[in-house]
C-alpha cells in the first residue's frame, strides 16, 4: 500500500530507471515512452547535454536565493527572450504558477481597473484555484467553489464568441494554440490571428499558454510561430526545465515595465540546477531538430491516417509536430492498457483521444510499432 494520496490513475509500473526513449521496470520490462513524462523529457530520459550541465552546476551550488545573480538563470532568460520577443522572464516552478503569474501581471498593468480574463471551453491551464478558474472544463473545479472571479469562457475556434465577451473590465485573452488536455484540438489560423487583432485593437493582452506546445513540441520552438504572430505574454513549462521543475513567463516590454520589486516572487523559482538543465535543453533544440520533429510528426499522423482508412472506429487523426491525438469512437483507456501490456506508454485524454507526446528522437520503427499495435487492438478487441 502506498502512502501517497490517491489522485493519480497509475500504470502498473514500478520504475527501476529510465534512459533515452525507454523506462525500465523493476521486474525487468522495457517500455517505449511515447508520453515523455507528460511532455517534459523531450530529449528522452537523462540526455547527455542536460546531465553534463547539471553536474557542472551541482559542483558549485544547489539552491541560491533570487536575491543574487546566477549565471544559469541569466543565460536561460536571455535564450528564452531571444527565441520569443523582447521583454523580461520570470521563473516559477510549475505550469499553474506560471499561468497565475501571467494573469497577475496583466491585472497589475491595469492596476485593478481591468481584471477579467477570457479563456476557452475545453482549455486546461493548471490546478491552482485561479488557473482552474481559467480552465474551461468544469470537471476539474467541481466541488471546489467558490472559485476566484473574473474568468470567462468563450468557444474555442469561434472568434465571435470571444469578441462578444470583451467589455471594459477585460484585461487579457488566454489561449492554448493547441488544446492538449482538452483533446489535441488545433487552433485555426483565422481564430488565432483574430485574437491577436482584437487584443491589439482593444489594448488588452494576448496570453498564450505554451506549457505543452512550446519547446519545439509542434515543430517550431514556440507553437505561436506557426501562426506568424506574437503574444504579449507567453507561458512556458514542462520541458523548459529539462526534467527539473521549472516554468517561465515571458512578458513583453510594456507589461514587464509595470512590475516593480516586491510585486511578485518565488523561493524556488529559477533554481540554478533547473535553469542549467533547461538551458542545455533549449540549446539542443536547433533548426535541424525542429525539422526532424516536423517530419516525424507528419509521418506519425500519416501512418495513423492510413490505418483510419481501414478502421472506421478512428474518427479523426490530428496533430502538429509531435503533439498527436487519435480520436476514437470508444473510450481510449483500454487501448492505452493494451499498448502498455505490449511495452508502449501512451495516454488517453478527453475520454476518447489516444494522445502521444513522444520524445523528439522517435524513429520510423517506433512509429510503425505503435500504429501496428493500435491496429491489432482495433482488429482483435472491437
Ligand atoms: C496547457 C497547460 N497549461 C498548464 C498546465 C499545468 O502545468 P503544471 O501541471 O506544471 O502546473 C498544463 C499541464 O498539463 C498544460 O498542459
Amino acid at each position: 500500500m502506498s502512502a501517497l494520496l490517491g489522485v493519480y490513475k497509475r500504470f502498473a509500473l514500478d520504475v527501476a530507471r529510465a534512459e533515452g526513449k525507454y523506462i525500465y521496470s523493476k521486474d525487468g520490462r522495457e517500455y517505449l515512452d511515447l508520453f515523455s513524462g507528460i511532455s517534459v523529457n523531450v530529449l528522452g530520459h537523462r540526455p547527455q547535454p542536460v546531465m553534463e550541465s547539471i553536474r557542472e552546476t551541482t559542483e558549485k551550488y544547489l539552491h541560491l536565493s533570487n536575491l543574487f545573480k546566477e549565471d544559469n538563470q541569466e543565460k536561460l532568460a536571455a535564450a528564452l527572450i531571444e527565441r520569443n520577443f523582447p521583454g523580461k522572464v520570470f521563473f516559477v516552478n510549475s505550469g499553474a504558477e506560471a499561468v497565475e503569474c501571467a494573469v497577475k501581471s496583466a491585472r497589475k498593468y491595469f492596476n485593478g481597473d481591468k481584471y477579467e480574463v477570457i479563456s476557452f471551453k475545453n482549455s486546461f491551464h493548471g490546478r491552482t484555484l485561479a488557473a482552474l478558474s481559467a480552465t474551461g472544463q468544469e470537471k476539474f473545479s467541481k466541488g471546489l467553489g467558490p472559485m476566484p472571479e473574473g474568468f470567462i469562457h468563450a468557444d474555442f475556434n469561434f472568434l465571435a464568441s470571444a469578441e462578444e465577451k470583451i467589455n471594459f473590465k477585460t484585461c487579457a485573452i488566454l489561449v492554448e494554440v493547441i488544446q492538449g488536455e482538452g483533446g489535441v484540438n488545433i487552433g485555426e489560423k483565422e481564430f488565432i490571428h483574430g485574437l491577436r487583432k482584437i487584443c491589439s485593437e482593444k489594448g488588452i493582452f494576448l496570453i498564450i499558454d505554451e506549457i505543452q506546445t512550446g519547446m519545439g513540441r509542434t515543430g517550431t520552438f514556440m507553437g505561436y510561430e506557426y501562426y506568424g504572430i506574437e503574444p504579449d505574454i507567453a507561458v512556458m513549462g514542462k520541458a523548459v526545465g529539462g526534467g527539473f521543475p521549472l516554468s517561465a513567463v515571458i512578458l513583453n516590454e510594456e507589461v514587464s515595465a509595470s512590475l516593480k520589486p516586491g510585486d511578485h516572487g518565488s523561493t524556488f523559482g529559477g533554481n540554478p540546477v533547473s535553469c542549467a538543465a533547461g538551458l542545455a535543453t533549449v540549446n539542443a533544440i536547433d533548426e535541424k531538430m525542429l525539422e526532424e520533429i516536423k517530419n516525424s510528426g507528419e509521418n506519425l499522423v500519416k501512418i495513423f491516417k492510413d490505418l483510419q482508412k481501414r478502421e472506421s472506429s478512428i474518427k479523426e487523426v490530428r496533430g502538429r509536430g509531435l503533439m498527436v491525438g487519435v480520436e476514437l469512437d470508444f473510450e481510449a483507456g483500454e487501448l492505452v492498457k493494451f499498448l502498455f501490456d505490449r511495452g508502449i506508454i501512451a495516454n488517453c485524454t478527453a475520454g476518447n483521444v489516444l494522445r502521444m507526446l513522444p520524445p523528439y528522437n522517435i524513429t520510423q520503427q517506433d512509429i510503425e510499432r505503435v500504429v501496428m499495435e493500435t491496429g491489432k487492438y482495433l482488429k482483435e478487441k472491437l
